[in-house]
């Protein structure tokens, strides 16, 4: 058996593969709490994770015996700041992906223009770097205390094995990675003030970074040879679980972020529309990603703040959805809760609901909702169709793929049919998976990474299509930089 863990941004999960790459398990946790102490800040504390992970491999243990499993290997989100003291202990709470306080820093960062060439992205509230050079401004005595910092996942790899290693789809988003080169920049680094020693090594997915610790294996009865893989940043490892390593078809990732991801043979820069271009988590490969920061997060914000539930609301969309009329008439919704990266790279943009009629009722809010987000999806995939990439098959997965109102919607938003295929919504984990099989047979991923079933094709509506095309152009007109 082969074990994937994905630490997600609300929750972890845990599953298990056979030889075969076969689904066997799949394990949840219950959410993991996200702070916000000031606006524009994102903080989780590392404590909730290990929790999470504890809650997951008990519910296996009842079931399986972790001695079976081989290898393992991570997916988890992406660009968090982890930063060790000394005596290896966390500092402070991590700052997240969606932690927008370091857009100073960014252009700090950019003023010598060279960071551009030798990282092939602009740097964006969000990454680590930035968040980093933060910590020096605002909390000089804490960064002094700085010995590694690690990104989410590489945090529970060191938990589990004592080890320091990141994998280069993962250690792209931190802004100190010659992407092209795929290895540590002392440019990047000396930019936000970092040294060489306080990374992590660098390794492939696929490569082996360590055994457990024996603390670890007496507790959850793992055998002593069960070896540890590199594994790959949340959006890079779903893609793998999905088998996406080469240009052609793409993923579309409905979850608290919402990304679009395609494979690349080679390094293609670009500055354009705050794309993300970097390494892929197999060798010799990159991808290309547009990246919406509030996607399902949307969602809940809404249900939380009127008391509403998914159930509620995806039964709100479904009434509306073949009613022309009440399209037309509906509000519009801009999804920016935490800001923006792709396209308009604004982390002070937020939400807001527009052209509220006396006619419009919660049901056309909840439409609103729906649509806005699609309307910001939609936004990311113009973007990534400007880059050039082949944009072949579209697949979509995360929690969100699920909801076939929402997917029927977005699919004439697009104007694309969309596939949906087994373990959609724990694609990231069964990628996790699936890369410490490959890691642990030392296999060639062509021959084993085929795509998982398509369970469901989602039509496009022509004649929808027209309808929201016209909706589109409109909602493109709300959004003004502050
Ligand atoms: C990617 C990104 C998010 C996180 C959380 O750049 O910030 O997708 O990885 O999922």
């Amino acid at each position: 058996m082969y074990l994937g863990i994905d630490l997600g941004t609300s929750s972890m999960k845990c599953l298990l593969i056979g030889e075969n790459q076969e689904l066997l398990k799949n394990v949840s946790s219950k959410d993991i709490p996200l702070s916000s102490p000031q606006r524009g800040w994102s903080e989780q504390d590392p404590k909730f994770w290990i929790e999470a992970l504890d809650e997951c491999l008990q519910k296996l243990t009842k079931e399986f015996h972790l001695k079976k499993i081989k290898a393992i290997s991570f997916s988890g989100h992406m660009h968090g700041a982890t930063c060790l003291d000394k005596n290896h202990q966390i500092l402070r709470p991590c700052m997240m992906w969606n932690d927008t306080r370091s857009h100073q820093e960014c252009s700090e960062i950019m003023s010598d223009q060279s960071v551009l060439e030798i990282s092939g992205n602009i740097a964006m509230a969000g990454f680590t770097a930035p968040k980093v050079l933060w910590l020096k401004k605002h909390d000089p005595k804490l960064f002094d205390k700085i010995e590694k910092v690690l990104l989410p996942k590489d945090y529970l790899r060191f938990y589990l094995t004592g080890e320091f290693f990141s994998d280069l789809s993962d250690a792209s988003g931190t802004y100190w990675l010659d992407v092209g080169k795929r290895k540590w920049s002392t440019t990047l680094l000396d930019a936000s003030s970092m040294k060489i020693e306080q990374m992590p090594n660098l390794c492939e997915g696929i490569d082996q970074t360590g055994f457990l610790k024996k603390e670890i294996i007496d507790r959850y009865g793992f055998d002593n040879q069960c070896k540890v893989y590199g594994g790959a940043g949340d959006n890079a490892a779903a893609a793998v679980g999905l088998g996406l390593y080469e240009e052609g078809d793409i993923s579309l990732s409905l979850g608290t972020s919402g990304v679009i991801f395609g494979s690349t043979k080679n390094f293609l820069k670009n500055y354009h529309d705050a794309i993300h271009s970097f390494c892929h988590c197999l060798p010799n490969t990159w991808h290309l990603m547009s990246v919406m920061l509030s996607c399902t997060s949307n969602l809940n914000w809404f249900n939380n703040s009127f008391n509403s539930s998914l159930e509620e609301i995806t039964k709100g969309l479904s009434l509306f959805l073949n009613k022309e009329k009440d399209i037309i008439d509906a509000p519009y919704f801009l999804p920016y809760l935490t800001g923006e990266r792709t396209p308009i790279n604004d982390p002070h943009a937020r939400a807001s609901f527009h052209q509220i009629g006396i006619g419009n009722d919660r049901t056309s809010l909840i439409y609103a909702l729906f649509e806005g987000i699609s309307f910001g999806l939609n936004d990311n995939y113009q973007s990534l169709c400007k880059t050039g990439i082949k944009l072949e098959n579209i697949y979509v997965i995360g929690g969100g793929s699920k909801n076939e109102y929402w997917l029927k919607l977005l699919a004439s938003i697009l104007n694309r049919d969309l596939a949906v295929t087994d373990a959609s919504d724990a694609m990231a984990a069964y990628g996790a998976a699936r890369i410490a099989h490959i890691g642990y047979h030392n296999l060639n991923p062509s021959e084993v990474l085929s795509p998982p079933e398509i369970t469901n094709t989602i039509k496009k509506d022509n004649h929808h299509f027209e309808l929201l095309y016209e909706r589109f152009q409109n909602w493109k007109n709300f959004y003004t930089k502050n």
